[in-house]
């Protein structure tokens, strides 16, 4: 929520997201009515990050109930069936069958009528949102102090404004420092192959006039190396109940390279975020993306035609490398699986 741009909009009938594929050549919003386009969006990332496809399912399961209503059809069937095309349609990240689950759990209680059944599925859902800004600031307070009073920041991927309902994660963590006066430099990694970092997270800082560079993936050890990097900071997409964390593809070498140069590493992840159910992170789920996203760039190939292609869209970081998880309720430490059993008892 850099107050200059909305990642998600709710318009009371429509679902109004700014269209991620295509920034940040182009600012372009869809408007979404139905269930089916909802999912299309979060499988196609015009919306992406963990939060902001969690709150986007939200929103789509009441415009199913809408529909259903308007036609007259038992709203419950609609909102089941969407639930399921929505569950469909990203593996990794828990905040999307968190929210989902917590919307499920607000319509078991509710009555068969669907206007009233509509307006407590609406105010579920824009609770959703509005208490994932609060956690993203939240974290900013607690994430804010770990950095230094100048500090050169490497992040990785896009865990900002638009990777939730407003204001970040981790950029959520370098917005709080910037604020609180600290002179704050960001290291943006671009992130192959969909380049979250280039596209994203540099056009969120510079739209905020927070200082950053844009580096190549393959930089980061160089520059570690080079002594500008005082912390990385990323988001997370799940976090097991061991502390092994699940981010983009790319996190686990950045907190490799930090660990070898004593550099710290955090994670800014809300409660949404954490998994405790699984045991370690080989228990996630990692998502594999279509070979186009690496044989292309911008739509261009760059690799010969019927090379093979391996694209797992996220890699685990261990608990071990792990410096410290920044949540809504705290700085969690090590050891992280005593921290997240005693925050979830
Ligand atoms: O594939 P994406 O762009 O949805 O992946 C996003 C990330 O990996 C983010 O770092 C993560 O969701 C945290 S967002 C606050």
């Amino acid at each position: 929520m850099s107050g200059t741009f909305r990642t998600i909009a709710w318009e009371g009938d429509a679902l109004l997201l700014l269209d991620q594929r295509v920034l940040p050549v182009v600012e372009s919003t869809a408007r979404l009515t139905d269930p089916v386009a909802v999912a299309d969006a979060i499988r196609t990332m015009v919306v992406r990050g963990a939060p902001a496809i969690g709150v986007t399912a939200a929103f789509g399961l009441v415009l199913a109930v809408q529909a259903a209503r308007k036609k007259g059809r038992p709203w419950r069937r609609a909102f089941d069936d969407a639930a399921t095309l929505l569950v469909g349609t990203r593996p990794t990240a828990v905040n999307l069958f968190w929210a989902i689950e917590r919307m499920r759990g607000t319509a078991a209680a509710l009555p068969d009528d669907a206007a009233a059944a509509l307006a407590s599925l609406e105010r579920e859902a824009i609770a959703i949102f509005d208490e994932d800004v609060a956690a993203n600031r939240a974290m900013g307070t607690h994430g804010s102090k770990l950095l230094p009073a100048r500090a050169g920041v490497l992040t990785h991927c896009n865990a900002g404004a638009l990777a939730t309902a407003g204001y970040g994660t981790a950029l959520g963590v370098i917005r709080a420092a910037v604020a609180a006066g600290k002179e704050i430099h960001v290291y943006v990694d671009e992130t192959r192959p969909f380049l979250q970092g280039a596209r994203l997270t540099a056009w969120e800082l510079m739209k905020d006039g927070i200082p950053c560079t844009l580096v190549t993936d393959s930089m980061a050890g160089a520059i570690i190396a080079a002594g500008k990097i005082d912390a990385a900071v990323v988001g997370a997409d799940r976090v097991a109940g061991n502390g092994d964390v699940a981010n983009k593809i790319g996190t686990y070498t950045v907190a490799v390279l930090c660990r070898t140069h004593k550099v710290p590493f955090y994670v800014a992840a809300p409660l949404s975020t954490i998994d405790p159910k699984l045991r370690s992170g080989k228990e996630i789920p990692i998502e594999e993306r279509d070979s186009s996203e690496v044989t292309h760039l911008m739509g261009k190939r760059v690799a010969p035609y019927g090379v093979s292609v391996y694209n797992p869209a996220f890699d685990v970081t261990p608990a071990r490398y792990v410096s410290a998880i920044v949540t809504e309720k705290g700085v969690l430490t090590a050891p992280l699986a005593g921290a997240i059993r005693k925050l979830f008892r």
